[in-house]
């Protein structure tokens, strides 16, 4: 890191002088640093202003999600799910963040039953009584990023599908109560994947969260399956999202070769998966998407 004399003005923007701003915590992440730890570089902490613009984009996000869930039901197709959250964001005066997205078709992802994530929608998938369908939003607002996905019971569905969407649930607020200053992302993982093995349920290994904020994807990636005492360190300003992918079956998955995006469980048992951004804070954690 950068070396700031002490009486310069900080690099956060905030006008204050290093010493009295973020001297001191640049130096306790240093300690960490010296002591073999990966930690999080400076320019992936948010300023006070950038967190301001993360938190407008959330309120977008979360509001089309909202939208979603008082639409979705049997006889709905994807594609219109698509269209709402298209024209909702747009109409907000936002950007759907996926539109485009290294080459991505469509302005949502919605992956149903043994699809894992990047479900593309389609005028020719109706939802049907028993699905179950993760429904991702991620929104570009005035240069911010926000990322939050739910998962919804299309009628009435089995009892085994309806404990996957609630222990997958359970998965992220663990993850969540463990997000603070001065853990490690290998602890808010092990959470995770402990709660998931101890229902009979595995946790995808190759696709993970990630920081967010000024990008789309950001530094760090983010694991679900890492041990505790392991991976990034947690500093105040730290961006990210919690977004396990939690299959009933085994954790192997494949990508549709035809699509390119589409991932599936390779055993064609149901996954889950809930998703939310949050910010490290001095105090523990502030839930941006929720
Ligand atoms: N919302 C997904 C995530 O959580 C992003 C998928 S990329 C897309 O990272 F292009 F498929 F949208
Ligand atoms: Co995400």
């Amino acid at each position: 890191m950068e070396k700031i004399s002490r009486n310069a003005p900080c690099w956060c923007g905030s006008g204050k002088k290093y010493k009295i701003c973020h001297m001191a915590l640049d130096e306790k992440i240093h300690h960490y640093e010296l002591e073999g730890h990966i930690v999080p570089d400076r320019s992936i902490l948010k300023t006070e202003r950038q967190l301001e613009g993360i938190r407008a984009s959330s309120v977008l996000n979360i509001a089309v999600l909202d939208a979603v869930e008082k639409m979705i039901g049997p006889g709905v197709t994807t594609q219109q799910i698509d269209d709402l959250v298209h024209h909702m964001t747009i109409e907000m005066g936002g950007i759907p963040a996926p539109l485009n997205y290294e080459g991505y078709p469509k302005s949502v992802c919605t992956s149903i039953n043994e699809v894992v994530c990047h479900g593309i929608p389609s005028r020719d998938r109706v939802l049907q009584e028993g699905d179950i369908i993760n429904v991702d939003v991620s929104t570009l607002y005035k240069g911010f990023f926000s990322d939050s996905s739910r998962m919804y019971c299309i009628g009435e569905v089995s009892e085994e599908k309806k404990r996957l969407v609630q222990v997958t649930k359970e998965c992220m607020e663990k993850g969540i109560a463990m997000v603070k200053p001065w853990n490690f992302l290998g602890d808010m993982a092990q959470a995770v994947n402990d709660h998931a093995k101890a229902n009979g349920y595995s946790v995808v290994v190759d696709i993970g969260g990630h920081g967010i904020g000024l990008e789309f994807h950001e530094e760090p990636f983010v694991s679900y399956v890492t041990r505790s005492g392991t991976e990034m360190l947690m500093v105040p300003g730290m961006v990210f999202t919690i977004e396990p992918m939690v299959n009933m079956g085994s954790s192997e998955i494949y990508v549709d070769d035809a699509d390119g995006w589409t991932v599936y469980t390779e055993d064609g048992k149901p996954s889950a998966q809930w998703e939310v951004t949050v910010a490290v804070t001095e105090e523990g954690c502030e839930i941006l998407t929720w």
